[in-house]
């Protein structure tokens, strides 16, 4: 067996790194029919198929630590106290009981040191992050562990949860979105110690699950989002909030959290995969996986 030894200078100080930016849905019914082995039925399939080489190229990537940007549906917090922004600086977030008990996937596990240097960066940075030492982890940031990594035994790296509020009116708009995640890198890439971080922004796309248009889904505008969030991300972020209601429905909303993933990468960023399928449960599904243009 080869040993290969890393020799590195003495001055040399690897930083963390975000080295790619994935965007996903977080529908609980995908978690559903991961736990209960219904991918292979034929609702399914096209789905299981379309994350297959994504779930490939996480396999490749090996990340250290994900930094997953995903809104709590009155799972942890409740409707009685709402942040606007919160990061999870626990050293462990359990799946929390959504009704039907805690999904049965492996506690989630922090980075606290990575977290509270985060914390620290993004409040010293001007963002009034709430700290969460307690978090229990709805569908928003499970379901997409899911989705990349499948149902290991322990999930294979660390989480920082950051939640956005995107369920109480009134959410914080795109743009401050978007400044959030170029905050969150220059965090990051202050961090001294050498780790290969992803990150990920989660929800929509295009779904209403209340109310008069309750079903709205809008795979036209999804496209046509993700073309933009990748080659014009600052017109996506000057979009309002009602061109997301009334264009990709009241839960589209979510759609802002994929501009703090967009917002912690280099402004030209090449998309190495996207897959995007109708229906999943009531809602226009998509994935995408950006890396900094070399
Ligand atoms: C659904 C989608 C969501 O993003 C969510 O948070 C809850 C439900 C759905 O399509 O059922
Ligand atoms: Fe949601």
């Amino acid at each position: 067996m080869a040993i290969v030894l890393r020799v590195r200078a003495s001055w040399e100080i690897r930083m963390a790194k975000i080295t790619a930016g994935i965007g996903t849905s977080h529908v609980p019914a995908i978690g559903a029919a991961i736990d209960h082995k219904k991918l292979e039925q034929p609702y399914w399939q096209p789905f299981a198929d379309g994350i297959a080489p994504a779930r490939e190229w996480m396999a490749q990537h090996q990340p250290d630590v994900c930094i997953v940007i995903f809104n709590d549906h009155a799972s942890s917090f409740s409707l009685e106290l709402i942040p606007t922004f919160a990061i999870g600086v626990a050293d462990q977030f359990a799946p929390a009981d959504e009704g039907y008990g805690p999904r049965e996937v492996p506690v989630v596990n922090g980075h606290p040191e990575l977290a509270w240097h985060v914390a620290e960066s993004l409040i010293q940075d001007d963002f009034d992050m709430t700290i969460a030492n307690r978090l229990e982890v709805d569908h928003g940031c499970t379901v997409p562990l899911s989705i990349l990594f499948g149902e290991p035994e322990n999930w294979p790296c660390k989480v920082v949860p950051i939640c956005v509020n995107v369920i109480q009116y009134p959410p914080p708009s795109g743009s401050r979105c978007y400044a959030l995640g170029q905050a969150i890198r220059r965090a990051v890439e202050s961090f001294e110690q050498d780790l290969n971080v992803v990150i990920f922004g989660t929800g929509g796309m295009s779904h209403q699950l209340q109310g008069e248009r309750a079903g709205v889904i809008n795979q036209p505008f999804d496209r046509a989002f993700l073309d933009a969030l990748v080659d014009d991300p600052e017109s996506v972020a000057a979009r309002p909030h009602t061109e997301y209601l009334r264009e990709a429905g009241s839960e589209g909303i979510e759609l802002v959290m994929w501009l703090a993933m967009r917002g912690a990468m280099d402004k030209q960023v090449d998309e190495e995969y996207r897959f995007m399928h109708v229906p999943v449960s009531n809602t226009s599904y998509g994935l995408t996986i950006i890396k900094n243009k070399l």
